[in-house]
């Protein structure tokens, strides 16, 4: 982790994924202004902040000096007018909604530096529509963090229409200096990653409903066939079957039949099975924690 002062970033929204991405670039000794029109979001993002800082001390991952260097980085700001003022970078977090990204975009991009980088964390709205209300639209470009943000290692740069090569290169250096790793793909639906997991999570489902496996042999296998962290149907669990339903509609919609959702989801989302935040999903839960031997069977089917 860098101390010393580099350029200056605007991140805009300060929920949950602004919270990590400030942090993020504060600590790697960017000027980080955070934005939100919400008071009590700015503070709690501060607050949040202070503690991954906090705890990156606890755990040895940086010194104390390092922590209040990283903290004295960031600065939060009602007032986007204010904070857009020649700064190099603006990274959009807001909530995602394709207006209120739009005006975000066009009210910051005439007080940015003139050669400024417009970022936007949107998960599956289009950075070519969010660019085209920007007369530089060359200079727009994905940004798709993981949460959380201080964990996850990616971000997929996302190639707009008009996106050009200076500011895909310019914005990996940016994820190179921050310590994230990048990949960058051509604007699709779902990217690599939410397309990826998707399919996986709906073979699983469709494996479950033929009865070729237990839920829980269907976890094992990917958690120790391949290494997976979670297997697909406790993650569908953990994400939300009704998120789920919604990302495969819309895969279906747009990438045709292969994402076809599984019918065992659909009677699971009308059910109100939508995983951990209902305490049933795949499988049951208790206080917080999967109930051994609970995962759906095909005999229930
Ligand atoms: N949550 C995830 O796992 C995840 C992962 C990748 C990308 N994303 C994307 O990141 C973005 C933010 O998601 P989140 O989960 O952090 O949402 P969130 O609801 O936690 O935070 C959104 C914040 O934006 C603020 N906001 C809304 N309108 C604003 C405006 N006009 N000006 C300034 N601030 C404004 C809100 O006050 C709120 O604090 C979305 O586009 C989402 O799709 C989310």
């Amino acid at each position: 982790m860098s101390t010393h002062k580099k350029e200056t970033v605007v991140v805009v929204g300060a929920g949950l994924m602004g919270t990590g991405i400030a942090h993020g670039f504060a600590s790697s000794g960017y000027t980080t202004l955070l934005v939100d029109t919400q008071l009590d979001s700015l503070s709690k993002a501060k607050g949040n902040i202070e503690k991954i800082l906090n705890d990156g001390v606890k755990l040895g991952k940086v010194t104390a000096d390092q922590a209040q260097a990283a903290f004295a980085n960031l600065i939060t700001c009602a007032d986007l007018g204010e904070a857009a003022i020649g700064a190099n970078w603006l990274v959009e977090t807001v909530s995602e909604q394709l207006a209120v990204k739009k005006a975000i975009v066009t009210q910051a991009a005439p007080l940015l530096a003139p050669d400024a980088i417009i970022a936007t964390n949107t998960s599956a709205l289009s950075v070519t529509e969010i660019a085209a209300s920007v007369p530089h639209a060359d200079r727009v470009i994905g940004m798709h963090f993981f949460n959380p943000v201080h964990k996850m290692k990616l971000v997929e740069l996302v190639r707009g229409l008009a996106t050009s090569d200076d500011t895909v290169a310019r914005t990996r250096a940016l994820c190179d200096a921050i310590g994230k790793t990048s990949i960058v793909v051509n604007e699709s639906p779902g990217l690599t990653t939410s397309r990826m997991s998707a399919m996986l999570g709906n073979e699983a489902m469709y494996m479950l409903q033929e009865g070729i496996a237990s839920a829980e042999d269907i976890d094992t296998a990917l958690r120790m066939g391949f290494n997976h962290p979670m297997g697909p149907l406790e993650l569908g669990d953990l994400t939300g079957w009704d998120t789920r339903l919604s990302v495969l509609r819309y895969l279906h919609q747009t990438l045709g039949e292969k994402f076809r959702p599984c019918p065992l989801i659909i009677k699971m989302v009308a059910a109100g099975r939508l995983g951990r935040k209902t305490g049933h999903g795949v499988y049951r839960y208790e206080d917080g924690k999967q109930v051994p031997h609970s995962g759906l069977r095909a005999s229930a089917l």
